[in-house]
């Protein structure tokens, strides 16, 4: 079945946890999917990980409450080995402000205090590459989210996410039914369009070929469509480098298997550098030619 509805949260995490996913449907998932190592990079009350426990997989849990930062941080090196499944549960649309609010004190790497839908689209892509990076070839990463109307806009997460990820890897979509939602309560007797009691899990299964080359395909699907994914092409490319490179090596690795034309014209060069130079929140020069994340 790709639609799952459990009314029920099950005895995992804390009921009390705002915006906590039911246990039920991470038991479907290892079920279906048999992890023998599993990864949440945003556990939240940690859900996901207890049930995982009561069936044996080795599970481990991260969240910005422990100062883990996702869209940062690498998940592989945190855990130390590459896993069978790694799934984040992201908080979307601002719904539910998580730092400051249900932990802690405001901290702006939160995906709850995003400044508007396109920091939140660029700093999603980001924790997915991650997970994708923590995975082992051959196995499954993936993200629960749902979809959110706001003063009139449809602003469809999920699409997004599937837009900016290898479309090579998308292996499923499933659809989960939204339960105690809290705005249940409230009437929209008078709406037109039906109000949004689903998310959707979506599932991508790595393939085994070097990263680089499904990055630069990356590229080719969005280059027309999506300004900021240059930014975080050259961010992972550097990644992939060891979070620092000379520009020379950079253009190497971003040139292995680009479009034809892009190859053939030396302007992307000059998009490189100029992304750059214009994001010192991302990248920083080391010394002349020499480029690294910035930490
Ligand atoms: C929807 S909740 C996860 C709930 C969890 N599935 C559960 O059942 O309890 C989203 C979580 O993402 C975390 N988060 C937000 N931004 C993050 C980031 N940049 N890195 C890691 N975790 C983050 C929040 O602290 C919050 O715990």
């Amino acid at each position: 079945m790709s639609i799952l509805s459990f009314k029920d949260r099950g005895k995992w995490g804390k009921s009390g946890w705002r915006g906590n996913c039911s246990g039920h449907v991470y038991k479907e998932l290892f079920t279906r999917l048999q992890p023998k190592v599993f990864v949440d990079p945003m556990v939240g009350s940690g859900t996901s990980v207890e049930v995982a426990q009561e069936m044996n997989i080795e599970a481990y849990g991260l969240d910005l409450h422990q100062g883990f930062n996702a869209a940062n941080d690498s998940i592989l090196e945190k855990v130390g080995k590459e896993a069978d499944l790694v799934v984040s549960h992201p908080p979307y649309g601002g719904m539910i402000v998580y730092s400051g609010n249900v932990w802690g004190e405001a901290n702006p790497a939160d995906l709850s205090r995003c400044v508007s839908d396109e920091d939140f689209h660029e700093k999603l892509q980001l924790v997915l590459l991650n997970q994708r990076n923590a995975t082992k070839a051959g196995q499954y990463y993936g993200t629960i989210i749902g979809d959110w109307r706001h003063k009139g806009e449809y602003v469809s997460y999920q699409a997004e996410c599937i837009a900016r990820m290898p479309k090579e890897e998308l292996a499923a979509v499933l659809i989960k039914a939204q339960h105690n939602c809290q705005s249940d309560s409230k009437s929209y007797g008078s709406m037109k369009l039906p109000f949004i009691l689903h998310e959707y899990i979506l599932l991508w299964k790595k393939k085994d070929a070097p990263t680089l080359v499904l990055l630069t395909n990356l590229a080719r699907q969005q280059y027309s469509r999506l300004s900021g994914t240059w930014k975080n092409i050259v961010k992972s490319t550097l990644s992939g480098l060891g979070g620092q490179s000379d520009l020379s090596r950079l253009y190497e690795a971003v040139a292995k298997n680009a479009p034809q034309k892009l190859a053939e014209n030396d302007s992307w060069k000059e998009k490189v550098r100029q992304v750059l130079n214009q994001n010192p929140s991302m990248f920083k020069p080391v010394e002349r030619g020499v480029w690294a994340i910035t930490a």
